[in-house]
């Protein structure tokens, strides 16, 4: 069974195992208050439950090992904590309780089993089986002295009241005190659960220490002197303004956030060596704005991101940005401010950097996938997108290159039948040894890119992108769609040799869990256990190699996305990679990545995840190079997710 299966198995079996122990507990204390005949029957009932507890219970060792096969990470708060606190009184229930449930009364009048003797035992099991609930919802990877103390109180409170409760004599004293008892835990349970999120931006405190501010780190300035070969580059200046805009589909008019008042804004288009200069202007009401260059690793002050690199370009206000287009390939660009809200309302566009030496395809379009609310789009060349069939006229024996750039934050199934095609570039880097593909799908992660080429047949040609038919290549009939194994883009291309040693070894583990965000507990999409911004910045050095391991043991798929730099895939659940690099890999449920970084170029960089909304539900950290600080700040007018 996938990894992704046990934690979704694990998750039922949890709800199940503290609903049949509290089943069987309450039916136990029923049957003691009950005459002995009619109570002889309720106990046997409650011997028939507890056997359906054990069996349940007994359930989750096997899918517990499963999980641990995959990894420690997964079943460290449940080894330690959830199991013991289930298993130990089950057994304890076995030799206490089970026997007196099933004695046959010894005669009529005073009671003659002692509640403390048949129940105690079954409740402290149903305390523990709700307690592996709450450990699932407040304690992720690593399991804290905190997050560990707060279940155990609430759970040692419970079985104190429940002892006294069940004693001989009651008063009306023992309530008072079991509702003390009750109050005192759970303070204590806020009070070291409070703990389990730390206080304050670890970035803040890196940030105020000494060295060079991420302003420094610009793009050249347009007079500066020329690249490598000492030739001034071509300058090539372009505006964006920020504004609002209708978008026309088929199914209804969209208010949309345009750039340029087109959606996507206008592709970008330059050629290696270029030097890019873009004026943001921001005419939107009541939206600040700014321009983050997705997948393209620009020096860390261009790189778009209020608090970190620059503050949040308001209303009526400019902002420029520049920097050396070197590295040719598919990019897209995208405000970072409210970005979940954003981006999906249309501040994106694309950007392409053609090499200096020609393609060898005489055909090149660029293909922007975008849902609207619920209706997803394409937008060939820049043009404006359709919710129905987009149509492309291409010569036969024409050498095509399609670049699919997925802007939404969701991954998407692409398909292209018709025609056989390689995968040239991933994430804007070129595939060494692309083989052909036939009739097989691909799965290209929120904000990831896929150049597919291909030469035209002299028949039509069909993309797919979910279940919906996007681009028809000459038509007037589709052909089949591409209907074959998606392609695990990991093992993909020809393999090339990892690095040979790493200077520091990072581990980010995901999930939603209950963490401090913004001053209070909420359920979060967690890296290690925190939220934005108690999430601890990973610090390098300039030249040094990181291995970075992605951990994902939620139930959401986490596009994880490391600006400024682009990583290259090492292994995906233990089996090695071609060792491709991307900069936004999709770590589905249960999955294990591991990636190589290559400290390149030094700044303030944000990391998060590419699914915008679990950005803003706290899946957003940094990575810091030492000595580097910026002078912005988050909050204010600053909003990064
Ligand atoms: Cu495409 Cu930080 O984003
Ligand atoms: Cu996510």
């Amino acid at each position: 069974m996938s990894t992704a299966r046990l934690i979704a198995l694990d998750q039922i079996l949890f709800v199940l195992v503290a609903a049949a122990w509290a089943a069987t507990a309450g039916v136990a204390l029923a049957g003691l208050r009950q005459p002995a005949a009619a109570g002889r029957r309720t106990r046997l009932i409650a011997a028939a439950l507890w056997a359906a507890a054990i069996v349940v219970t007994a359930l989750r060792i096997p899918v517990t090992l499963g999980l641990a096969r995959a990894g420690w990470w997964f079943v460290a708060e449940k080894v330690t904590l959830a199991l013991p606190l289930v298993v130990l009184p089950a057994l304890a229930s076995a030799a206490v309780s089970l026997p007196r449930l099933l004695r046959a009364p010894s005669g009529s009048g005073a009671p003659v089993l002692s509640p403390r003797l048949v129940a105690f035992p079954l409740l402290v099991t149903a305390y523990g089986a709700v307690a592996g609930v709450a450990c699932g919802v407040v304690i992720s990877y690593p399991v804290t002295g905190g997050g560990a103390a707060a279940v155990l109180a609430l759970f040692a409170a419970a079985s104190v009241v429940s002892w006294r409760l069940l004693g001989p004599v009651r008063t009306p004293g023992d309530r008072w005190q079991a509702a003390g008892t009750g109050v005192l835990a759970l303070a204590v349970a806020l009070t070291v659960g409070g703990g389990w999120s730390g206080g304050h931006p670890h970035f803040g405190d890196h940030a105020r220490a000494q060295g060079i501010s991420v302003d420094l780190l610009r793009g050249p300035a347009a007079s500066a002197a020329g690249g490598p070969s000492g030739a001034k580059p071509r300058v090539r200046r372009f505006t964006l303004t920020a504004q609002p805009a209708t978008v026309r589909l088929a199914s209804g008019p969209i208010d949309a956030w345009s750039f340029n008042g087109q959606v996507p804004g206008p592709v970008l288009r330059v050629r290696q060596g270029d030097l890019v200069e873009v004026t943001l202007r921001n005419r939107l009401p009541g939206q600040a704005v700014t321009v983050h260059w997705h997948g393209y690793d620009v020096p860390s002050g261009e790189d778009g991101v209020p608090g970190v690199t620059q503050n949040a370009v308001a209303p009526g206000q400019t902002h420029v940005y520049r920097f050396r287009a070197e590295d040719p390939g598919t990019y897209w660009y995208h405000s970072h401010q409210n970005s979940s809200i954003a981006v999906p309302r249309g501040l994106f566009g694309l950007l392409v950097v053609d090499p200096a030496a020609p393609l060898p395809e005489s055909e090149d379009h660029v293909l922007a996938l975008h849902t609207f609310g619920t209706r997803p789009t394409l937008s060939v060349d820049g043009a404006a997108p359709t919710d129905g069939l987009a149509r492309l006229a291409l010569p036969p024996g024409a050498r095509t290159r399609l670049r699919v750039v997925n802007t939404d934050t969701r991954p998407v199934v692409l398909g292209l039948g018709g025609a056989p095609y390689r995968i040239a570039a991933v994430d804007g880097g070129d595939v060494p040894g692309a083989t052909d593909l036939d009739g097989a799908r691909l799965h290209l992660a929120a904000g990831g890119r896929y150049d597919l080429t291909f030469t035209v047949p002299s028949g039509p040609v069909l993309l797919t992108a979910g279940d919906r038919p996007a681009l028809l290549v000459n038509g007037p009939s589709a052909p089949p769609a591409a209907a074959g194994p998606i392609v695990d883009i990991t093992r993909y291309g020809a393999a090339t040799a990892p690095p040979a040693r790493f200077d520091q070894e990072v581990t980010w583990v995901l999930d939603k869990t209950l963490a401090m965000a913004d001053g209070l507990p909420r359920l979060a999409q967690t890296v290690n256990g925190k939220a934005w911004p108690n999430i601890p910045t990973p610090v390098v050095r300039q030249g040094q190699t990181v291995r970075i391991r992605v951990v994902n043991r939620g139930t959401d798929t986490h596009p994880m996305h490391p600006h400024g730099h682009h990583v290259r895939i090492l292994s995906r659940n233990g089996v090695p990679a071609t060792g491709l690099s991307m900069d936004t890999f999709d770590v589905a449920p249960g999955e294990v990545w591991e990636v190589a970084l290559v400290a390149d170029n030094p700044g303030m960089w944000m990391s998060h995840c590419h699914d915008l909304a679990h950005a803003a539900q706290g899946m957003e950290f940094h990575l810091a190079y030492e000595g580097v600080t910026t002078p912005y700040e988050m909050g204010g007018g600053n909003h990064p997710a």
